[in-house]
């Protein structure tokens, strides 16, 4: 597969205005974006969900430019139709127009992105123009959006006012004049969502959003069911996979421990002669007590 052959953006527009829902999700390697792109994904997010999901910290915050292009590149090579977003980490578009078109370069030059997703409207929207001047499409987010929520005191869903749901409302539109080809709408009531899409020309892309958006997103993890402990009520575990690894991951160590794993089955063979002329070459040179079941001595 080329770059070539992924989706486009007039094919995603064309899905979003014929009411064909955009089925959208994270991915951070290239084995899971060649099952993303297998099981008929159309969009794949690098999200920058990777900090807490792939990287072990405790929030998106720490994720640098760096550790993005390294998991967007598995992920790109591994992509056949799906079109590729990478999330823009915190600090790569904070900083001003010229560092954030920088990153965007990176991500699509060096990483083979199909477009760059950044967080929030405001002073973003400048961003965001400068990368489209450069032909880079961009894919907007607001409602909840992660970078930010220590400023705003908390990961609760927003918009659940009539003077919030007006700010997500306004700037959704912002992120459309300023020429997002779609947008993310994280954990907003389902109705302010179903007004906003109504509102707007590009596809919503709804994570706790509600039923009404153009499309939805998940994290691969929640999704699959690979964490433990607390899960945001919009996500829908589709599988166990938490269960499903752990149960084998203890039959493999049961079996190693109790020598049942590798049988006959999964070793290599020598040709007799061979074999003799080998322990002809090695003898006498045993270094321990034998535990081997071949040994002649
Ligand atoms: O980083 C991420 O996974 C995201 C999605 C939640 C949209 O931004």
């Amino acid at each position: 597969m080329t770059d070539t052959d992924r989706l486009t953006l007039p094919e995603l527009a064309a899905m979003a205005s014929q009411g064909r829902r955009i089925a959208m999700v994270t991915a951070y390697d290239a084995t899971s974006a060649r099952l993303a792109d297998t099981a008929g994904l159309d969009i794949v997010l690098v999200g920058d969900s990777a900090g807490t999901t792939m990287l072990g910290y405790e929030s998106t915050l720490p994720v640098s430019m760096d550790e993005m292009l390294l998991l967007t590149r598995s992920v790109t090579r591994a992509v056949g139709r799906a079109f590729v977003v990478a999330d823009m980490p915190f600090g790569a578009y904070q900083p001003g127009e010229d560092e954030a078109l920088r990153n965007a370069i990176r991500f699509v030059k060096d990483a083979g992105a199909d477009a760059v997703k950044l967080e929030g409207a405001g002073r973003t929207l400048t961003r965001i123009s400068a990368i489209l001047d450069a032909g880079i499409p961009v894919m907007g987010h607001v409602g909840l959006t992660p970078q930010s929520a220590s400023l705003a005191g908390s990961y609760k869903a927003r918009g659940r006012t009539a003077a919030d749901a007006r700010r997500i409302f306004d700037e959704a539109l912002a992120l459309e004049r300023t020429g997002c080809f779609a947008v993310v709408l994280e954990a907003i009531p389902a109705q302010v969502a179903a007004h906003i899409t109504e509102a707007l020309k590009i596809p919503t892309i709804g994570i706790g959003a509600g039923a009404w958006c153009d499309g939805q997103v998940l994290v691969w993890h929640d999704l699959l069911g690979l964490t433990s402990g607390h899960v945001a009520r919009f996500v829908k575990r589709y599988a166990d996979l938490n269960t499903t690894i752990l149960d084998a991951l203890r039959l493999y160590v049961s079996e190693v421990k109790g020598a049942a794993f590798p049988d006959d089955s999964h070793t290599y063979g020598i040709p007799d002669e061979e074999l003799a002329r080998f322990e002809a070459q090695i003898a006498g040179t045993l270094g321990r007590k034998s535990t081997n079941p071949f040994s002649k001595s």
